[in-house]
């Protein structure tokens, strides 16, 4: 069953009786970014468990918690605990803790994830701004009963990803040497990685890089009107495209390398999210 707009309002009071915080920017955090709460000034951590109709993130990859806190003084929201489409919930479902992110104000999200590349240009360790996303065979998750307070029955998705923003983080990035690249993110089901086959036909469709998430939180954050932002880390080249087999543990092991360049490209993100 999928959260009526009481149940929305039930969990927020919930959050609201544990901390009366209106954070500025909401950040999805992927693999690899697990430890940036390290980088923050926390002020409380909410762990999804002790909310009520909250869904659980069944990969041990990722916990579950809220965190609220500062980076630079900055009022931050921090979702640790991705729910995925794979894990077998609905994408209504999975977008809960994105649509609690909106209730609490955000006006910027900020979207982070592993990715594998797609473009033949692309190498594992790079950034992809997401500038354009597609939806391979996932529902969206704004099907169903629309709920009014969240946004309309039919919101246009011209500028998902907020292209002032995008641009200046990418030419940010670039001053820093990160090795910045722009694409269109792709999203397949999963959970098994893609066949050959699939990602040869969907770069002729368009994909630059390949994931597991991230599409459907784009259109329930764009379904709010939040400006959103949308960073791939290029962890692999997806199938196909090497020798190698696609493993959890590479994409993991890859995420761990390049740590120190995903936390400096995030809290630069931040930072010109908030100066904007
Ligand atoms: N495919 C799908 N999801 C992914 C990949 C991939 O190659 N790498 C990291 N997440």
């Amino acid at each position: 069953m999928e959260l009526t707009y009481q149940d929305y309002l039930t969990i927020l009071k919930e959050i609201k009786q544990q901390i009366d915080f209106e954070p500025e920017i909401g950040v999805v955090l992927g693999t690899g970014l697990g430890n940036f709460a390290n980088e923050i000034q926390v002020e409380k951590v909410i762990p999804y468990s002790q909310l009520s109709k909250m869904p659980k993130p069944t990969n041990s990859n990722h916990s579950g918690e809220f965190i609220f806190g500062y980076l630079n003084g900055i009022k931050v929201v921090l979702m640790k605990g991705r729910i995925h489409y794979y894990e077998g919930y609905s994408t209504q479902t999975c977008v809960v803790p994105i649509r609690l992110l909106g209730m609490l104000k955000i006006k910027t999200l900020i979207l982070t994830n592993a990715a594998g590349g797609v473009n033949f240009s692309f190498t594992p360790g790079d950034f992809m701004m997401i500038e354009d996303h597609i939806s391979a065979f996932v529902p969206s998750p704004l099907r169903g009963t629309n709920i009014e307070e969240f946004g309309t029955r039919f919101p246009d998705m011209s500028n998902i990803y907020d292209a002032e923003l995008t641009q200046k983080i990418y030419q940010r990035g670039k001053e820093l040497n990160l090795p910045m690249q722009k694409g269109v993110y792709l999203q397949f089901p999963g959970p098994q990685f893609e066949s050959k086959a699939e990602i040869k036909a969907f770069r002729g469709l368009g994909a630059d890089a390949v994931g597991m998430s991230t599409v459907i939180e784009a259109i329930a954050s764009n379904h709010m009107n939040i400006k959103t932002v949308g960073i791939s880390f290029i962890s692999n080249l997806a199938c196909g495209m090497s020798k190698r087999k696609i493993t959890d543990e590479e994409v993991i092991e890859e995420a761990k390398t390049s740590e120190k360049n995903l936390i400096t490209i995030l809290k630069e993100a931040i930072q010109i999210s908030h100066d904007k």
